[in-house]
């Protein structure tokens, strides 16, 4: 295992050998967390803290149960009846929690940088659950790991990431990511919605989904995060649906084998259609939630080590 780092913070500035080496570590957990043979010792009297700001179903409930199933205790502390209510900074939370001696820190924060802030605080190694739009480190990992295990390979492959790509933190990270692996990335969506970083970032652009899905291996969707838009940068979502919504008219505009992926949480009817979201050969949307698992097992297994050799 070639993992540099004590953090996981972002993708980016992660090497190949690095993403492999998690990648195929987490297989092994999906393959374990499948046979049913899900519980190790390799956290046993590590403690994990899940520490969210922000609203999340998926990546809270798949980090609690990596962390039970690899022997640690986790503990999910409720920001909304903390003492941050009562005004206490994310830094003095993080110094209370270092002094209790957590060992594992997942954070979600509203604010980009914030895990890297308190990485620089406390001894823990602190795990970017994601960070206003900056990066989602794991969901990148566990969208990866889906593609591989549908299409054998990342390198060449094509995917098209689509919607609201400038305030998602989830497409920032697969475009490191699979930028760095070898795929083709495009994104897809509307002027207003595209980050002027994409370029630097080694993507194809594209506004028009006949263009953008043409042969592609991957469609990858995207939720409109209105929360951390200011003004009328879309417009209705009826409108925004008839564009860039993907249903099965615009799907066919990809490979015919092409797999449909969604982070979620999903707006149906928004950024795509039920018949499509719940399409039962080309969806894989569920299969992303339970590689979550596997991938956040695979982060806990090797930062863990890292901890172990600075006991
Ligand atoms: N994909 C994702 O991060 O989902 P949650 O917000 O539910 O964690």
């Amino acid at each position: 295992m070639t993992y540099p780092r004590k953090h996981l913070l972002a993708i980016e500035g992660l090497e190949p050998p690095h993403i492999a080496d998690l990648l195929d570590l987490a297989e092994s957990y999906a393959l374990l967390n499948r046979s049913g043979k899900t519980q190790r010792d390799l956290l046993k009297g590590r403690t994990l803290i899940n520490l969210f700001f922000e609203d999340s179903t998926r990546t809270r409930t798949s980090f609690e149960l990596a962390g039970k199933r690899l022997g640690a205790d986790v503990i999910n502390m409720s920001v909304s009846t903390s003492s941050v209510n009562k005004g206490e900074t994310l830094l003095d939370t993080a110094s209370t929690l270092n002094a209790m001696h957590c060992d594992l820190l997942v954070v979600r924060h509203g604010q980009s940088g914030a895990p890297s802030l308190l990485s620089q605080k406390v001894d823990a190694a602190v795990i970017n659950a994601g960070d206003g739009t900056h990066e989602h480190p794991t969901q990148a990992l566990l969208d990866a790991l889906t593609i591989r295990r549908h299409k054998g390979r990342l390198e060449g492959l094509i995917v098209a990431i689509c919607g609201d790509i400038a305030h998602s933190r989830v497409a920032r990270s697969n475009m490191h990511l699979l930028t760095t692996m070898g795929s083709r990335v495009r994104v897809v969506g509307p002027p207003t919605l595209i980050p002027a970083e994409a370029a630097r970032l080694g993507v194809e652009v594209f506004h028009d989904m006949k263009a953008g899905l043409a042969g592609a291996d991957v469609v990858m969707m995207l939720r409109l995060q209105r929360e951390r838009m200011s003004g009328g940068m879309v417009p209705s979502a009826r409108e925004f649906f008839r564009f860039y919504g993907l249903d099965a008219e615009k799907l066919a505009y990809a490979k015919p084998d092409s797999i449909v992926m969604h982070p979620g949480p999903m707006n149906r009817g928004v950024e795509i259609d039920s018949a499509v979201a719940d399409h039962p050969t080309r969806s894989v949307i569920g299969e992303q939630v339970e590689m979550g698992v596997a991938c956040r097992m695979a982060v806990l297994d090797v930062l863990a080590r890292g901890l172990r050799r600075n006991v």
